[in-house]
Parts: C-alpha cells; structure tokens; sequence
C-alpha cells in the first residue's frame, strides 16, 4: 500500500513536470466583444472604449493612438498602414493611410555613384515617407465611428504623461536597438535614458509625445499635417537633412479603396489590396491550393508544406513584377486571380519535387521589407469587425525621434524598390512597379483580413513581418478552416516560408526533423529561421456563439481580452 501511494505521488510529480511543457495554450473566450493587439495596455484601452459605448473602429482608432506610446517598437503616429473595416451592415472598407514619398524623392536617390543602394533608405531623415497614421485614424473615426475623437487620444495623452511600467520585453528591445537609437540625440534620450536604459518595472514617461498627442487630441489631424507638430516636423527635417517638407505633409490625404474579395471552401475572404501585395497573394495561393489534396497526409507533413511552398514561390514570382501603388501603375489584378491562370501556374506543381526558383518567372506573358510591424483585430458586440496592420517598417523606423514632438519617423521609403530589379538586403526580388517617385506609396505585405462565414465575421487577423506576413497568414487560414484548429493553436503551429528568391525554404524550429529530412529529400534547401523573426497573427475566431482571442506567443507579448 506503501509502496503504491509512493508511485502514485512520483507520478503526480513527473506530470507536474511534464504536463506543463506538453500543455497547449488556449485562446481566451468570451461572448461579446475581443480586442487583441501585441501590447496589453493597448488592448485594455481598447476593452475599455468597447465596453464605455465606442465601436469596434473607435476601439481600432484608441488602440492604434495608444499603441504608439506603449509599443513604439511599432506602434506609431510617424509611420502608416492600413485598416480594413467590415461593419455589421455589411459595408466592407480599406483605409490607406501608407506613407508617401516625398515630393523631392527620386527614383535612384539612394544609390552612390556606381549605382549601388546606400543604407540612407534604412536609417535617419532622409529614410522618412510622409506619415500616414494620424490622418488614417482620423478618417476611420470620422466616417465609420461614433465617439467623439478627443475621448480615442485621451487614454493615449494619458499613458504618455503618466507613463507606465517597462515590460521585460521593451528592456531588452531597448537595448538591443541602441546601435541605432543611439545614432540619435533624441532617440537616446527618450528611450535609452541618455544610455543609462530603463529596468524592467521603471515607469517609462514621454511628456513631449503628450503634449502632442494633446495638441491633436484638441486640434485633430490638422495639428499633424498643418499645425504646431506639422511645423516642428518640417522645420527638423529641414535642419537635419530631411525631404519632407510642410506641403508634402498638408498634400497627404489617407484614402479609402475597394477590398479584395474571393472565396475558399465556402468562406468568404475580404482582404487588403495594392499597395498591399497581401491580399492577392492570399487569394491567389488559396485557390491555387484548392484541388490539390495538399491537406490529404495532415497538417505538418511535408506534402502539405510542400504545396503551400509552391504556391508561394509561384506567387512571390508575380509579386516581384507587378504589384506596387495603384495611383501610379496598372496592376493585373484580375489577370493573376482568373482561374484559368491559376490552374496553369498550380499544373506546373509536381506531387514529389521542389521546383527550383530558376524554373519560374513571373507568369502573366517585392519589396525591402521591416519584419517589425504590429497587427491588432477587434470584433464588438455588435458584429462590426477591424483588422489593423501599421508600422514604422523597422523596429523604431528611421531612428529618429522628433526633437520637441517625441514621436519616431518610419523608414518606410525602404520598402519601394532601391535599385529595380535587384534582390534588396532581405533577398526579396522587386520591379519598376514599386520604384520611387514623388507621391507614391511603397509596397507592402501588411494584410489586414477579414473572413466571413455564412455572411458574418469568421476570423479577423493579421500581422507584421514584412513578406513572412502573407505566407504566415496563409498557414493560419489553412489550419482554421482545413485543419479545424482552434485560434490558439492556428498560430501556435509550426510554420515555412518562401518567397521564390533566394531559393531557400525556412522552416521553424518545431517544424519535425522528419518531415524536414523529406522536404530536403524533395529538393528543398532548408534553413530553420529564427521564430522571433517570423510574422507575429494576432486573430479574432467567431465560433459557436463564442469569441476566440489569441496572441501570437513568437513576439514580445501583448493580450486578448474579451467580455
Ligand atoms: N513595412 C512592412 C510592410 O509594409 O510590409
């Protein structure tokens, strides 16, 4: 008797050892409403807007103002992005607020001499579109909200002037980013306390983007683009090097487009199109995929990598030619997702092989991409729901820190094509579609998406990562809706990458050494990537009466909270 209740405490003791590490996370439930974004003060300002009477897009606007005092690794009001809307009435927008160029930018501004790119489109002034964000935010109130905007910026102006506890996490991005904050004065002396850093649980306070923040709180967009904080922008870019002037910043105008919409297994998906590249290529390797029986040997299994990794090098082949601003070129839209073109690029996917990337081209006759971008998705109570992808483009953008205004500049000019043609520093392959010209928007792969099922909101997600973001929410979308996963474990689950060039298939570490050995064994030149660098989803799943919210553990953190 002794001797069994001694094995029966070992075993208790080996699955408290054990059951934890083999414990999968669940999403967080509720019946209402859910905010999900990567930063937890975020997303209870959300909650809280949800909860006081605002709608899912005031919740969207009040996120995305306090994000960017919280999260200024991505979060911002000097950078851009886009916000996809799907009200419960069943009106669908797409808010473009993506930076601009310059009026004084040139298409080979940031090659030497010998036409090679120098690193100005990365780092400092001159690496700066005209922001986008407050702009964007505005109109989103404005059109399809329905509290007053100074109550969205107040949580916002709050956190900065009373500040708020460094995160572990924030600690060491700081510090990881001091080779570039550094680089500037202001910089350094906002966020890397003049390089004496700030602890972790060190309230972290930001007076100068308050009373900014303030000022717009009071004043609206036009403190932004025409005011006090226009002037302070313009006058230090002038100091410093900068192209932006006054004009380019009263030119800007955030604009709403069409989404892109298709279907896939009975679900409809409403999606973010050029300058996002996301949104075809989520539809174009959907459909491409469907028929196929990629799903047939489960997920995880090196058949189902290897058809969702042909699909994306077929697709990242056309990316590479033709997609880049609408305002500024034609896009084949409907060319690249007719199904005749897409049953013919899917004939040349063979069931055993890699194709190498030599052998496509892109098929009708990209872009240097940040990976540090932030997502966050709302659904309220009444069934209108917001995916909302904005960035700086690199974590901290440019670096720069706007003396007297205490927000970052992006380094957005990035993502436009340097030198067309040439693989840019993250290998990705981009044409004359996404060069540089005054007023145009770069490319990008941020992909806000909304997917609907029997007429209602389904799945609302979206996330950073530069080009990782496409491939990843397709692998997501997949496990949802072929897989039947949960929220949680959708985007828990091992992911690929591939993005046509370089010719290379990245494969997460928990991606089985097995079922790499078969990808290899298929012709596939794998490289295990580094999860941190992979596109962080942060989904809303509606289902069975119930809210699912879930963060994506790869990132730094954040929240989903739902009532
Ligand atoms: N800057 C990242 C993107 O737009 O895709």
């Amino acid at each position: 008797m002794k001797t069994h209740f001694v094995r029966f405490l070992a075993v208790l003791l080996i699955s408290a050892l054990i059951v934890p590490a083999l414990d999968a996370r669940e999403p967080i439930y509720a019946r209402k409403a859910m905010v999900v974004a990567e930063q937890d003060l975020a997303t209870e300002v959300g909650v809280s807007v949800l909860r006081s009477g605002g709608n899912a897009v005031d919740a969207a606007v009040a996120v995305g103002l306090a994000l960017a005092v919280t999260h200024p690794y991505a979060g911002n009001i000097g950078g851009g992005g886009f916000m996809l809307i799907r009200m419960a009435d069943g009106r669908t927008t797409f808010i473009d607020f993506r930076e601009k160029a310059p009026a004084a930018a040139t298409h080979d501004m940031y090659l030497n001499a010998n036409g090679v790119p120098t690193g100005d489109s990365v780092v400092g002034w001159r690496s700066a579109g005209v922001p986008g964000t407050v702009r964007g935010l505005a109109l989103a109130n404005k059109k399809y909200g329905r509290e007053a905007w100074p109550e969205l910026v107040k949580p916002a102006v709050a956190l900065a002037t009373n500040g708020f506890p460094v995160s572990k996490w924030q600690m060491d991005s700081w510090r990881r980013s001091s080779p570039l904050l550094s680089q500037f004065p202001e910089s350094k002396r906002t966020f890397l306390k003049g390089g004496a850093y700030y602890d972790w649980q060190e309230i972290f306070k930001q007076p100068e983007l308050a009373r900014t923040l303030d000022r717009i709180a009071h004043l609206g967009a036009a403190d932004f683009y025409d005011g006090e904080t226009a002037h302070i922008l313009a006058a230090e870019m002038a100091k410093n090097g900068g192209l932006i002037t006054l004009a380019d910043l009263q030119n800007y105008q955030a604009v709403e487009r069409t989404p892109l919409e298709g279907d896939y297994q009975g679900y409809h998906i409403i999606s973010s199109p050029p300058p996002s590249s996301g949104g075809l290529g989520l539809l174009q390797m959907l459909a491409m995929l469907n028929g196929t029986g990629y799903d047939k040997s489960g997920a995880g299994s090196a058949l189902s990598y290897h058809y969702m990794a042909e699909a994306m090098r077929r697709y990242f082949a056309d990316r590479s030619k033709y997609l880049g601003d609408p305002d500024f070129v034609n896009i084949p839209i409907s060319a690249l997702l007719a199904p005749a073109y897409v049953d013919s690029r899917r004939a040349t996917i063979r069931p055993d092989r890699a194709t190498p990337a030599e052998q496509i081209a892109p098929g009708l006759t990209a872009a240097n991409e940040g990976t540090n971008t932030t997502h966050y998705s709302i659904v309220d109570q009444e069934g209108n729901a917001v995916a909302v992808t904005y960035t700086l483009n690199n974590g901290y953008g440019s670096g720069v820190t706007v003396p007297g205004a205490g927000f970052l500049l992006n380094d957005e000019m990035d993502d436009f094509a340097a030198k067309p043609g040439g693989p840019n520093m993250f290998g990705l392959v981009q044409g004359e579609s996404n060069a540089i010209a005054p007023g145009k928007r770069p490319l990008s792969s941020m992909t806000p998406t909304i997917i609907l099922k029997d007429g209602k909101p389904f799945l609302v997600l979206g996330a950073p990562g530069g080009p990782v973001i496409i491939t990843s929410m397709l692998q997501v979308i997949l496990n949802v809706i072929d897989f039947g996963m949960n929220a949680q474990d959708a985007i828990d689950f091992p992911r690929i990458h591939d993005q046509w060039k370089p010719d290379r298939l990245d494969t997460e570490s928990t991606v089985s050494p097995d079922t790499v050995a078969q990808l290899r064994h298929m012709g596939y030149q794998t490289q295990t990537a580094d999860p941190n660098e992979k596109a962080r989803v942060e989904v809303i799943l509606i289902s069975a009466g119930w809210l699912q919210g879930a963060v994506d553990g790869r990132g730094g953190g954040g929240k989903a909270e739902g009532y």
